[in-house]
């Protein structure tokens, strides 16, 4: 090496490790221009997929002040630096829990997305395809930065582009007052909303907003089914190609409330706040005043979050686990939402749809530990069939538990509650959703059902799991907590869960799931049976024995 080399050596070793530095600048923190800015983000990877994060964008205005009980306004802001999106924002108004790691506020209304690194030399002409994720927990608790709603790994494994969003929850997001000042479903509008950001911005992020898939569990499941139906004039059909239901479907009454319904409750609420103005006091009309109103938008979040944790609220509607619930007789739901469907099923015929339910799903509901004998078990029957359906006769409560119980080893709690769990399942899940995927199935080709059935095998030896699969768990699977929280799971978990993104993603794909029929048309036939996907490792084709006890339900739901 001569002179001149080894003086420049120094240098040269500083030169590099400078662009190194710089590249690395650039590779953890990406940067996309949108029509609101430059929006910062940060670069991951799980073991060779790299993804991308950009964390906290808002989609509407914060709905704070006399933006509180009104129609989300979408974020029409511009930023000056590039905006900061690399922490989660706070969840929506609701309890405060110790599983949850993120605070809440009521300036909520903020996205997540995550998408896989777009290298420089590929030629990445192609958009990708959307995935948007809606959480769950009743309309009332959870966030997008709950840990096993992100999307990261999903985006990472798949190569695609996956949204999830918080949205208004409680009173914030579903009391209704009034049909012009406080019109409730606003948790839903808040989710609207997001899908046409989607519409209007996703490009910017190399996604394809006519390739967006459109799914949720549970609560967020149900607002998938009645996003799918909106009435012609939110023109929302264009705003998604494909449908995924994970453990609900809006089919029945313990999933949406009438007016009046609505109404009593939030009148109640109002009242132990006492907000209810005079003219709401003396005379029950079908609004209430903008007096109640004003005063309701100007309590301190807490004590209106306090006062909707009565029992006495819930008490008047169909449901234990929501205080509130979408109102159907409104703009958005016109109808119970099964008309809904059956007034827009020619327009979602044409959209593959996916169904999932979970083996014991209500296990995750522990109501069954004090059931010891089968007169608990009539009880516990009478009692939670007759919360949700009102008014029903008691012959129609005898003929279901007969049903379920026929056989029960009297001597056995356990098997009188894996009966009390099954009976639950049905109810809540199992039916309304195959009910639905039936019914559509009338026009639509190309429906598929899952039933999950792996149980993880750390969280069967940590809990001490008594049944099987419950609901929630395939959101785990499904969204990668196994990759993501890799110590807290096995290698079969995670093999697991490789199948379950690997479905998620063909399917957002727009590629045929090969090997796994379609449900038919069989609503009101006993005897036909539904061929289903039972996932497990290997996941296997069955028969999905609910059929006749689901066209049971169906009828007591209808
Ligand atoms: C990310 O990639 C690096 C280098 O390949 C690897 O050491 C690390 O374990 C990966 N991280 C995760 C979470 O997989
Ligand atoms: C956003 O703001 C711009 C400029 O103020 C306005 O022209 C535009 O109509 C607004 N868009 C929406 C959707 O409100
Ligand atoms: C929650 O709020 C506290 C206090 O403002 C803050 O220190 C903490 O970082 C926040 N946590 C999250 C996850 O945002
Ligand atoms: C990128 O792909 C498109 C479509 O496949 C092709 O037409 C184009 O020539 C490609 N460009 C480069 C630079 O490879
Ligand atoms: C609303 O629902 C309740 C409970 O299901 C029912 O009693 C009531 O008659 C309904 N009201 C109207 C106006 O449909
Ligand atoms: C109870 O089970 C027996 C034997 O499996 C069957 O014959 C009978 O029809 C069942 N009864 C009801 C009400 O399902």
């Amino acid at each position: 090496m001569n002179d001149m080399a080894k003086m420049y050596k120094p240098l040269f070793y500083l030169l590099t490790l400078i662009i190194l530095t710089l590249i690395e600048v650039c590779k953890s923190n990406p940067i996309v221009t949108t029509k609101f800015g430059q929006i910062k983000g940060f670069s991951g990877n799980y073991s060779d997929h790299n993804y991308e994060s950009f964390l906290g964008i808002p989609f509407a205005e914060p709905p704070l002040g006399h933006l509180r009980f009104q129609l989300p306004q979408p974020f029409n802001s511009t930023w000056t630096t590039p905006y900061e999106a690399v922490n989660f924002k706070d969840g929506c108004v609701q309890n405060p829990s110790s599983a949850y790691k993120f605070n809440i506020s009521e300036d909520c209304l903020y996205l997540n997305l995550w998408r896989p690194e777009l290298s420089i030399e590929s030629n990445d002409t192609e958009l990708l395809p959307v995935f948007y994720f809606i959480h769950g927990s009743g309309y009332t608790s959870s966030s997008s930065a709950k840990e096993s709603n992100q999307g990261d790994v999903l985006a990472a494994t798949q190569k695609i582009i996956v949204v999830n969003s918080n949205y208004r929850l409680g009173a914030f997001g579903f009391a209704h007052g009034s049909h012009t000042s406080m019109p409730g479903n606003l948790g839903i509008y808040d989710t609207l909303t997001v899908l046409r950001w989607i519409r209007d911005n996703i490009r910017s992020f190399g996604g394809d907003p006519n390739r967006v898939t459109l799914a949720g569990q549970s609560s967020g499941s149900k607002v998938v089914s009645i996003l799918s139906t909106l009435p012609d004039k939110f023109d929302s059909q264009s705003l998604f190609s494909r449908l995924i239901m994970m453990s609900g479907s809006a089919t029945k009454q313990i999933h949406a409330e009438n007016v009046s319904v609505a109404l009593a409750k939030t009148r109640l609420l109002a009242s132990k706040v006492n907000c209810l103005s005079q003219v709401d006091q003396l005379e029950s009309s079908d609004e209430l005043s903008d007096e109640t109103v004003d005063c309701l938008k100007k309590l301190d979040a807490k004590d209106l979050l306090k006062a909707q944790n009565s029992k006495d609220i819930t008490a008047i509607g169909c449901s234990e686990i929501s205080v509130f619930l979408p109102v159907y007789g409104t703009d958005l739901l016109p109808y119970r939402p099964m008309i809904n469907h059956a007034k827009q099923i020619e327009r979602i015929k044409d959209k593959p749809m996916l169904f999932g339910a979970e083996q014991d799903e209500a296990s995750m509901f522990s109501s069954v530990d004090g059931i010891f004998t089968l007169n608990d078990a009539y009880e516990f029957t009478k009692k939670r069939i007759s919360f949700a359906i009102k008014n029903i006769k008691p012959d129609k409560i005898d003929s279901i538990y007969k049903f379920y119980f026929n056989g029960t080893d009297p001597s056995s709690p356990y098997d009188i509650r894996s009966r009390c769990v099954k009976l639950c399942s049905d109810m809540n899940y199992h039916c309304p959703s195959l009910i639905l995927a039936e019914f559509l199935s009338q026009k639509n080709a190309d429906i598929h059902f899952y039933l999950n059935s792996y149980v993880g095998e750390k969280l069967a030896e940590n809990a001490g799991r008594l049944y099987g699969t419950k609901h929630g768990d395939d959101v785990k699977f499904g969204l990668g907590s196994p990759i993501r929280q890799y110590n807290l799971y096995t290698p079969n978990d995670r093999r697991f869960s490789q199948l379950f993104l690997d479905l998620f993603g063909t399917f957002a794909k727009g590629f045929h799931l090969i090997g796994w029929p379609s449900i038919t048309i069989n609503m009101n036939d006993y005897e036909s049976l539904q061929i289903i996907k039972n996932l497990n490792l290997p996941p296997t084709n069955i028969v999905d024995h609910g059929q006749q006890i689901c066209i049971k339900w169906a009828e007591l739901f209808s």
